[in-house]
């Protein structure tokens, strides 16, 4: 029997010839049973679809009479009896399992001499030598003993049948239920690392290589797209889209540019599956790209990428099996996305105040501008040198940026006055940071950096203020500004007075360490003084809040950053 295998989308994917094994099987154990060679018939279309009897019976009129009331037959039967023969029928199944009606001649009484097979070799159709012999080679089954023998052997062929269905169904549900395990360890892996501090790069190449373990296909691509133009950003964000891959690199970034803008997808759409029904197509312009499964990283109208498998490792159609797990996996990309995007802005919200509050506290004093973007700077510095975690940095350079906020609060005569203060004058000046920290009290998002508003003026003896705090009682953020501050106000010129030269700022960081400022800091300071020397004496034109971002580079690169 020849079966051509067409693909859901009426490809064909090759012609091949083979014999029906389930049909071979059955006409054998029917051999086996009855002694008699069947012709085995399609019901759908009355043609013969296997032959193995040597008679050639199911070629004459008998055949011709079959084929037309083979579509009837539904049940194992006997469907006429002769002189030394009866014409059996029973249903089997093909390897596709459609149902085919087996018949054959069964004998049934042995015949002594040529003329006793007349009739039935008329019947037949066939030459009554060629009756006789085969009938005389053949064990003979009695009639009565026939009509049970048909239906014991229709029995076991129909249980064995519904055996084969079973176990067929038994291997798709394994197999789906392995995809399913598949996809929910994946899945879980996936949202196991499902961090705000992880960036979409860092996760969506972790997605690919367990998606390269679970996909059959050549190639994998991830592409991001950019989430913000250069010009906006102050906080870390993507300005220039970015492929990952794994696997064949088979589409380089501007062809997976194009092939989405060919096929019309956009953040709406599903899991676009392309098998050769589209990549064989003339207007096809990818082609290293066969098969192909495309779906869009989005969270409603935002678009945040594409993930694409290329080309299935067996040559094969990729499936819903296959779009299903990619489709999953970029809604939690796209999610991810979303969030780390909805953070960015929450930052950049978060610059924007910060930077409205530096920009109020130069306009108040504008003899000390850009002193609180100095200090900040100087206390990153001096928090790297004593060895503050990541975000300890951060959260002092935020600080740094605020510590004067108070100011605001102060009387411009008093905070402008450019000789010596007034005790009164003084007392006034000394609200400020607890006016800062009634300020800034409110903004939930600023409160790490409230006790080094409140304690910036502390000093290690005890002798400070606002609340007069010694030693380890002042927290350590504070004790570094401290320093920053002291040091920026000490070296920066002022339009009534020269910054002051190194050596005596040196000297009097020294007799102060222990007394004024903790001891640490100002050791630390000594240590890393060429940087804080270059970071201070260098202006920035922008404010970024992405500390590990330029904290990472050279004191003298940090310009603009
Ligand atoms: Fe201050």
């Amino acid at each position: 029997m020849s079966l051509v295998a067409t693909s859901a989308h009426g490809v064909h994917e090759a012609a091949v010839k083979r014999v029906d094994e389930a049909l071979a099987a059955a006409s054998l154990e029917l051999k086996e049973w009855f002694g008699a060679d069947f012709v085995i018939w399609s019901r759908e279309s009355g043609q013969i679809v296997l032959d193995d009897s040597p008679l050639s019976w199911a070629k004459g009129p008998l055949g011709a009479w079959l084929a037309a009331r083979i579509g009837e037959i539904t049940s194992p039967q006997v469907l006429a009896e002769h002189d030394c023969f009866a014409l059996v029928a029973l249903p089997v199944e093909d390897d596709r399992r459609r149902r085919r009606i087996a018949v054959a001649p069964v004998a049934t009484r042995e015949p002594v001499q040529t003329e006793d097979v007349a009739e039935d070799a008329a019947w037949l159709g066939c030459d009554e030598q060629e009756a006789f012999r085969w009938l005389r080679q053949t064990q003979p089954t009695p009639a009565p003993a026939l009509q049970r023998l048909v239906q014991a052997v229709s029995g076991k062929i129909e249980a064995e049948a519904r055996s084969r269905r079973l176990e067929h169904e038994v291997g798709k549900i394994s197999d789906n239920l392995a995809s399913t395990y598949e996809e929910i360890s994946l899945l879980y892996d996936i949202t196991q690392n499902l961090r705000i501090s992880s960036t979409d790069v860092e996760l969506g190449g972790r997605a690919l290589n367990w998606l390269a373990e679970c996909l059959p296909a050549e190639s994998l691509a991830l592409y991001l797209a950019p989430v913000a133009k250069e010009s906006e950003i102050t906080y870390r964000a993507r300005t220039e889209p970015v492929l990952l891959t794994r696997g064949e690199p088979l589409v380089t970034i501007d062809q997976l540019e194009q092939m989405i803008h060919d096929l019309q997808l956009s953040s709406g759409s599903g899991p676009l599956v392309a098998n050769r029904n589209v990549t064989a197509a003339k207007q096809w312009n990818f082609p290293a790209v066969r098969e192909l499964i495309v779906t869009p990283l989005g969270e409603g109208e935002r678009l945040f990428g594409w993930l694409a498998a290329i080309n299935h490792r067996e040559a094969k159609e990729f499936g819903t099996i296959e779009a299903s797990l990619l489709n999953s996996v970029s809604a939690i990309l796209g999610i991810h996305g979303c969030n780390i995007d909805l953070y960015r802005q929450q930052n950049e919200f978060l610059a924007s105040v910060v930077r409205a509050f530096t920009s109020a506290i130069d306009a108040k004093d504008p003899y000390t501008c850009g002193h609180s973007d100095r200090v900040a700077r100087v206390s990153v510095r001096l928090a790297q040198e004593l060895g503050c975690d990541t975000e300890t940095v951060h959260t002092l350079y935020m600080a740094g940026l605020v510590h004067d906020i108070g100011k605001i609060g102060i009387a411009d005569s008093v905070l402008r006055k450019p000789g010596r203060l007034t005790e009164a004058e003084f007392e006034h000046i000394k609200l400020h940071p607890e006016l800062g920290y009634k300020i800034l009290c409110d903004i939930k998002q600023l409160s790490d950096v409230l006790p080094v508003v409140l304690h910036h003026h502390e000093q290690w003896d005890g002798r400070g203020y606002p609340y007069g705090l010694a030693g380890e009682d002042i927290p350590l953020l504070a004790r570094i500004c401290a320093v920053a501050d002291a040091y920026d106000a000490m070296s920066s010129d002022r339009p009534y007075r020269k910054g002051m030269p190194e050596n005596k700022m040196a000297t009097i960081f020294r007799e102060g360490a222990g007394s004024q400022w903790d001891a640490d800091v100002v050791a630390a300071f000594f240590h890393a003084l060429d940087d804080i020397r270059a970071i201070s004496q260098r202006e920035r034109a922008g404010l970024s809040l992405d500390v590990q971002r330029w904290a990472s580079l050279p004191a003298s690169t940090h310009v603009g950053e």
